[in-house]
């Protein structure tokens, strides 16, 4: 394994994990034999998967049978924490650090997945940062750092996953439900995700005759450092009122939603934008 030196920030690292015996500890500490997920010889890669709503895809994937690549900008050790998590519960996965907002990481991360399972049948561009303020305030970083990453970055993913994923196979890009709410402050946000939308349509006619199904997954509010930090509770409950369940979504709840579009009965939602928001809009 590589990955245990420091590297400049856009280099690329890889974490191989070795499909492992299903052990688990249970609740009183006995060592408890689980059932490994029955391989469906399916790989998927999922950008930004050290946590939040990608980490919660990368383990749905694997519990559905794919091997996945988990990918990670700056937080190895919680994407190296995700693959021995699925490794535990059986399943195959490898990590891989690439910042999507270069090309040329992102060409090496779909290599390192191809070198370690021959290939891709689902890609979730998943990858995003948020900076909120109303226009007047918004520096010329913080919006150049959004389209860097949300807009160029999906794209170089996506662009990779045109090339790559195999008959039959899915693309999904991370859109919000913020392109619909238009909400003050997130202007600038709100723009690089509608982008995923027509990215999404667009590709999808574009892989026409090979049965690949290219979606914008639209989450609501999510229950994640993304969409707390930097709100009180008091802002966070008010969102959470908002929606007609009265809760946040989990990460879990639009992993559950990906995974359906993923599975056989996905197959004809193509090219469509996707609202998992319990409601809000
Ligand atoms: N949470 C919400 O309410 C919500 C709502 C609608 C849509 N979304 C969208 O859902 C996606 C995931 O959001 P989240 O809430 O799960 O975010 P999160 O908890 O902040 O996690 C972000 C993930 O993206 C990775 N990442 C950030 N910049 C990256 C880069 N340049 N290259 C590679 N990976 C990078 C992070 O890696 P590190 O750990 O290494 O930093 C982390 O794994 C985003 O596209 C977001 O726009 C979220």
């Amino acid at each position: 394994m590589t990955g245990q030196t420091e590297i400049p920030r856009r280099a690329v690292l890889t974490g191989m994990a070795v499909a492992s015996a299903a052990v688990a500890v249970g609740a009183t500490g006995a060592r408890a034999q689980t059932q490994a997920p029955a391989s469906s010889g399916k790989v998927a890669v999922v950008t930004g998967s050290s946590r939040g709503i990608g980490a919660a895809t990368a383990r749905r994937l694997a519990r559905d049978g794919y091997a996945v690549t988990v990918n990670c900008e700056k937080n190895r050790d919680l994407a190296a924490g995700v693959v021995r998590e699925i490794e535990a519960a059986g399943g195959r996965a490898i990590w891989v650090q690439a910042d999507v907002s270069d090309p040329g990481a992102v060409r090496r991360l779909f290599e390192e997945n191809e070198r370690a399972f021959g290939g891709v049948d689902v890609v979730v561009s998943n990858a995003g940062i948020m900076r909120l303020a109303p226009f007047s305030e918004m520096s010329d970083a913080d919006f150049s750092r959004m389209v860097d990453v949300n807009q160029k970055g999906s794209f170089f993913v996506l662009r990779e996953a045109a090339r790559r994923v195999r008959d039959g196979g899915r693309i999904i890009a991370l859109s919000s439900s913020i392109t619909q709410l238009r909400s003050p402050a997130y202007g600038p946000y709100a723009a690089t995700k509608a982008a995923q939308e027509l990215f999404a349509n667009v590709l999808a006619k574009e892989l026409a005759g090979r049965m690949i199904s290219v979606n914008a997954m639209a989450p609501g509010v999510v229950n994640t450092t993304l969409f707390t930090d930097g709100k009180t509770q008091e802002q966070i409950a008010g969102f959470a009122a908002r929606t007609p369940h009265k809760r946040l979504g989990e990460p879990s709840d639009i992993a559950d939603a990906i995974a359906a579009l993923c599975s056989g009965d996905g197959a004809w939602i193509n090219g469509q934008t996707v609202f998992a928001n319990g409601g809000i809009v």
